[in-house]
Parts: C-alpha cells; sequence; structure tokens
C-alpha cells in the first residue's frame, strides 16, 4: 500500500482537470495574444477562467491575475507595494511561509515589524492593534490565513477590520484555504491575496493574485501586453484552465470534503492518542485550525529520530517539521517560532478527500510497528 498524507504540501489532480487540461493541450493551440480564430478561442478560455477565480472570491474580473506560482504573486505583491502604493512599514509574523519571510528580507526603503505568536501560532491581535495605532507610516499587514505547517488559522474578518480601521491595506497568504474554505475579499476587507492551483487538486506551476482596483500595482514581469498588461509572458493556457476547474470543483465539494477529511483527521488523531504515550500537537486544536492539518510532535527517541523515512520505506508520505540548514537538522522556522521543545520530534501530516480511512489505519498500524509502544 502506498498512502499520500502530504497534501498541505501539494495534492494528486482531479480527473475531471486532467481531463479539461488534456482536451485543451490538443485542441486549443492557438497562442491567447493572436487576433485570428484559434488565438481567440484560447483567449476566452483565459478569460473564463478568469471570470470562475473572480467570482469565487466575490473579485471584479479586473482584479484576478494569473501567475506562475504563488509565491511569484506574494513577491509582486510585497516589492510593488513598497514601490507603487509608497508602503512604508510592513507588518507580518514569524510563522509566514518564506515566500514571504524572505522577500520581506530583500525589501529596501520599507521598515518590518514582526508580531508575537504564542505556543499555538496564534497572532497577537492586541500587539497589532497598538502597532497600527501608534504610527501614521504608510502599512501593510502581510498576514497568513492558514498555516501550512502547524494548521493554526488566523482571524482574517478581525485583521481585515482593523486595517480598515487604521488605514492599513491588508495582504492574506490564502494558499492553504482556497478552495477549503469561503473566502470574500470584500467581506474580510482584504486588499490583496494569492491561490495556488497545486493546493487544490489543480497544476503545478500555476497560481493567481488578487490587487484590488483601488490598490492596482504595476507589473513585476516585464514584456508583452499578457493579463491585461500586468504579467508579460505567454500564458500557461492549459495551467489556468486547470487551475479555473480545479478551484470550482473545490469550492463546490468544499462542505463534503471538509467533513470527511475532519473525520479522516480525527480517527487518525484518536489512534494516536490510543496507542502512544506522551504525544502532543502543534498548533491550535479548537475551531481556528486547518482540517487538512495534523503537526505532531512525538517524544524523543532513537526510534522517532528516524521516523519520516521510516514511515516512507513503509509506504507512507509525511512530512518533516525541520529544515536542513547548513547541514545540520533543526525544526523549521515555524516550529521554532512557537517554542517547540528542540528534543521532540514534529511531522506533519497532511490530508485531502482522497484519502481513505483504510489508509489512516495503515499509517497508525505501521507507526505501532515503527515505535513499538503502549501497544
Ligand atoms: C502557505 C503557503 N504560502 C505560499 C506557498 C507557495 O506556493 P507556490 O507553491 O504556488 O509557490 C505555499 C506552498 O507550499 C504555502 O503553503
Amino acid at each position: 500500500m502506498r498512502v499520500y498524507l502530504d497534501n498541505a504540501s501539494t495534492t494528486p489532480m482531479h480527473e475531471e482537470v486532467i481531463h479539461k487540461m488534456t482536451e485543451i493541450m490538443r485542441d486549443i493551440y492557438g497562442n491567447p495574444s493572436s487576433i485570428h480564430q484559434h488565438g481567440r478561442k484560447a483567449k476566452s478560455i483565459i478569460e473564463q477562467s478568469r471570470k470562475t477565480v473572480a467570482k469565487i472570491i466575490n473579485a471584479s474580473i479586473g482584479e484576478v491575475f494569473f501567475t506562475s506560482s504563488a509565491t511569484e504573486a506574494h513577491n509582486m505583491i510585497l516589492i510593488k507595494s513598497v514601490e507603487d502604493l509608497g508602503v512604508q512599514r510592513i507588518i507580518s509574523s514569524p510563522t509566514e511561509h518564506h515566500c514571504i519571510l524572505h522577500t520581506l528580507d530583500h525589501l529596501h526603503g520599507c521598515d518590518t515589524a514582526m508580531l508575537s505568536v504564542d505556543h499555538e501560532g496564534t497572532l497577537d491581535y492586541t500587539q497589532l492593534e497598538s502597532l497600527l495605532k501608534d504610527s501614521n507610516k504608510k502599512t501593510l499587514v502581510s498576514i497568513m490565513h492558514g498555516n501550512n505547517e502547524i494548521g493554526t488559522m488566523a482571524d482574517v474578518n478581525r485583521i481585515g477590520q482593523l486595517c480598515h480601521q487604521y488605514g492599513a491595506r491588508f495582504h492574506c497568504d490564502t494558499v492553504q484555504t482556497m478552495g477549503k474554505y469561503p473566502i470574500d475579499v470584500q467581506q474580510s476587507k482584504i486588499h490583496f491575496l494569492a491561490g495556488s492551483a497545486h493546493k487544490f487538486h489543480g497544476p503545478k506551476g500555476v497560481g493567481f493574485v488578487f490587487i484590488s482596483n483601488e490598490n492596482m500595482l504595476s507589473p513585476f514581469i516585464h514584456g508583452g501586453a499578457q493579463e491585461r498588461n500586468m504579467r508579460a509572458g505567454t500564458e500557461n493556457l492549459i495551467g489556468i484552465a486547470g487551475l479555473a476547474v480545479a478551484l470550482e470543483i473545490a469550492n463546490e465539494n468544499m462542505m463534503a470534503w471538509r467533513e470527511k477529511v475532519s473525520t479522516l483527521r480525527s480517527e487518525f488523531k484518536d489512534g494516536l492518542d490510543r496507542f502512544f504515550d506522551d504525544i502532543k500537537y502543534n498548533g491550535r486544536q479548537d475551531d481556528m485550525f486547518l482540517h487538512h492539518v495534523l503537526s505532531v510532535s512525538f517524544p524523543p527517541g532513537p526510534k522517532v529520530d528516524l521516523l519520516v523515512m521510516n514511515l516512507d520505506i513503509a509506504g507512507i508520505s509525511a512530512s518533516s517539521g525541520s529544515a536542513c540548514s547548513a547541514g545540520i537538522e533543526e525544526d523549521s522556522h515555524v516550529i521554532q517560532a512557537i517554542g517547540h521543545p528542540p528534543d521532540r520530534k514534529t511531522i506533519r501530516f497532511s490530508f485531502s478527500d482522497m484519502n481513505t480511512m483504510e489508509e489512516i489505519q495503515y499509517t497508525i498500524e505501521k507507526l505501532k510497528e515503527m515505535t513499538k509502544v503502549k501497544v
């Protein structure tokens, strides 16, 4: 049996998405910038895809642009909001994805302020409010909706409201929540966000950026007039069409899939609690967590050190909560930011609607065999 429990990293593609992409790959080969019929057909697929995305996030079609990834979209938002909108300060958090944190490291002419997070990765909203209140600097708040490593979610409506109250712009990394939770840019007062197709059963290498009309940015990539003059380069037509179908399917099945994934996650968690001593979970476990992510903190021990590798050998793909820095394996920046004890070992299991209960039971059995504790 081969079990894939690394769905926060990327997801398998949905059959319908593969079907749609194959059809387009075969039949629609015109360049979307060409004015002849072949080109017009390709262009209309892109515009239809834009309409689909815009509708789902409650934006207008002129506010959605396709990119190569969410990473590109986030780079664009951060770099261009400093250059074009005169943003002087960015408030963010130490648990953001590297595509935010490393971009912040490379920004010039802009201060950054990092919010504190507690041991579950929850932001200090009081600190956010006082930072917003205490300065007249033009500010962008860059906070993720759901954390990819520990699953803790932020209260986006509260952040949007605070930004609105104090005249700041709100940039939200919605990569882990797009297609899994309702996202309404008007209701949550979001000015910028990004999504990535491969996180919701779409293809890799395609994403999108939402830029609100009143905060329009200039292009990040220069050349042709593609993407309504906002991103040069011949469009990834097949990928864009795949993204839109995948998002549509995810959106339509949101509640049913969430229920299924929550049941798998609970079953897995119950199995761990039943069979293992001293298991802990990283991130919030109340109502503010991603239902597809379970970050497990195992007690120290020689068997635990090689757990991800041994799981792989047993046919189970999961992700470690560590990163290799200068040849030394250490907890990732997120796991460190929540003060996780360095002697314990984190493994992230992440689920999708394509997983089955048999896979969950198989994984628990294999973990029992590997660690041989309290059976
Ligand atoms: C929270 C979060 N933000 C951003 C990204 C980057 O997305 P992409 O793979 O499209 O560059 C990821 C992907 O791992 C992510 O999980």
